[in-house]
């Protein structure tokens, strides 16, 4: 198995490439089971979720040619398989997003049940609900969710929750539908008003995406076309991060800084100087920062994959800082962890009081999820003594070159097998 090795470290110094966003790479990759034909798809992370849809649209019945590391050609060429095995939902939720288009393209989907994973329960009902007000109907047997439909028809649906996905899954289901369909309290994400682009691009009338209040004008037919993903807000927040506990200076070269405002004005307050300039986002931190409190929210508030970042660097600023999560029950887990570090973390419900500490001190860790072992990675270039972080799967689910991108900046950083 794989650890990675990090050492105290810092100042960092120089350029990081911010890659395409991979939630944003993960449905446009989805909704070219929309058309028949041939996308050339730039900008894209070479990560393992991106192998994991690539696996998912060969399953389907479609092509997927890597052009290059960062570009794929997807080809499609009609009557599908609409049906997502097991096998690839358990190892990757986002599939779920396949259920939207597949149903209004094919009149009938079949995708496994994603189940909960380490941020606790992760309900469909959203997603379910909305596609039924569209004319769908539902059966759940054996472990998968069997959709059926005529076709769609554009309906007004109201969202209990600006949910990510739900809003995704309607959004791409809805481009096909028969009329007008209005989602109120969409998600507000850049991924969305991306993929919206995208689909728009293959000839869908979708107005409104990035407010909360989007409007699909439904077509008969879309193509297949070019697009280049937005980049990654979340890898950005990573490396921002990564000066935040072992200081520096970098150039985010390619972020989007009109894309992290609430984090930007976050971390501006604990001492970070941060300014957006025409290649993206310069971000310096010369002393140690200060505490503040902060609660996540969907877009544009601070968005919870930023938390495991921002508790990393309030486990090493002056005073107490008290983190609440709005979004998922169970996102805490990594916390243990950075308890294990020498973090002084201490949890209640959604809430989470951190004291910041000197320093933290290298030990043996393990990621749970994505953004929680890049958050531990992070956190280890101000632990004293050796961190490892083993089994970094979960990182390259959407990480691509964290490691070699960290040592360039001057990290004292490996990976070994
Ligand atoms: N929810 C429901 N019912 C639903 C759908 C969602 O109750 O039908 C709840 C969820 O349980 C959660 C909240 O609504 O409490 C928000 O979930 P949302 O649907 O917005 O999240 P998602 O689409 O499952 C995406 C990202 C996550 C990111 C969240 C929130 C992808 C592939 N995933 O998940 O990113 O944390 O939005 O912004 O786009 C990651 O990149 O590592 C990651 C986990």
């Amino acid at each position: 198995m794989d650890r990675i090795i990090v050492k105290p470290s810092g100042p960092l110094h120089g350029d990081v490439e911010i890659n395409g966003a991979k939630n944003s790479a993960l449905k446009v990759m989805a909704a070219c089971s929309l058309a028949e034909g041939t996308f050339f798809l730039t900008n894209i992370p070479d990560i393992t979720d991106v192998r994991l849809m690539s696996e998912l649209l060969v399953s389907l019945g479609m092509t997927v040619r890597s052009v290059d590391t960062n570009s794929l050609e997807i080809t499609n060429p009609g009557n599908l398989t609409a049906e997502a095995p097991y096998e690839l939902v358990e190892k990757m939720r986002a599939s779920i997003v396949v259920l939207g288009p597949l149903l209004a393209r094919y009149g009938k989907a079949r995708v496994a049940l994603p189940g909960g994973d380490d941020f606790g329960p992760r309900p469909i009902d959203m997603h379910l609900r909305g596609l039924e007000m569209l004319g769908a109907k539902f059966a759940s047997e054996h472990g998968y969710i069997d959709g059926h439909c005529e076709r769609l028809r554009g309906s007004r649906i109201v969202l209990e929750f600006p949910s990510v996905g739900a809003t995704e899954n309607i959004m791409m289901a809805a481009v096909l539908a028969d009329g007008t369909t209005i989602i109120e309290n969409a998600a507000r994400e850049p991924e969305i008003a991306d993929l919206a682009s995208f689909l728009n691009r293959m000839g869908s009338s979708v107005l409104g995406a990035g407010t909360s209040t989007i409007v699909i004008e439904g077509v008969e037919k879309l193509g297949a076309v070019e697009h280049a993903v937005v980049p990654d807000r979340i890898e950005a927040a990573t490396y921002l991060a990564a000066v935040g506990i072992a200081g520096g200076e970098i150039n985010l070269v390619g972020a989007r800084p009109d894309h992290m405002d609430m984090l930007c004005q976050k971390v501006g307050e604990m001492g970070m100087r941060i300014s957006a300039d025409s290649n993206g986002l310069w971000v310096m931190a010369n002393k140690t920062l200060k505490a503040v409190d902060l609660a996540t929210l969907p877009y544009p508030g601070i968005a919870t994959d930023y938390k495991p970042f921002l508790v990393a660097m309030l486990a090493v600023s002056e005073g107490v800082g008290i983190v609440t999560e709005n979004l998922f029950s169970g996102r805490f887990r990594y916390i243990d962890e950075l308890i294990r570090m020498g973090a002084d973390i201490r949890t209640e419900g959604h809430h989470a009081v951190i004291r910041g500490v000197e320093n933290l001190s290298g030990a043996p860790v393990r990621a749970h999820d994505i953004r929680a072992g890049a958050a531990l990675v992070v956190a280890a270039l101000r632990a004293q003594g050796q961190t490892e972080i083993r089994d970094p799967s979960h990182i390259d689910r959407g990480y691509e070159n964290l490691v070699e991108n960290l040592s360039s900046l001057g990290a004292d950083i490996t990976r070994e097998n």
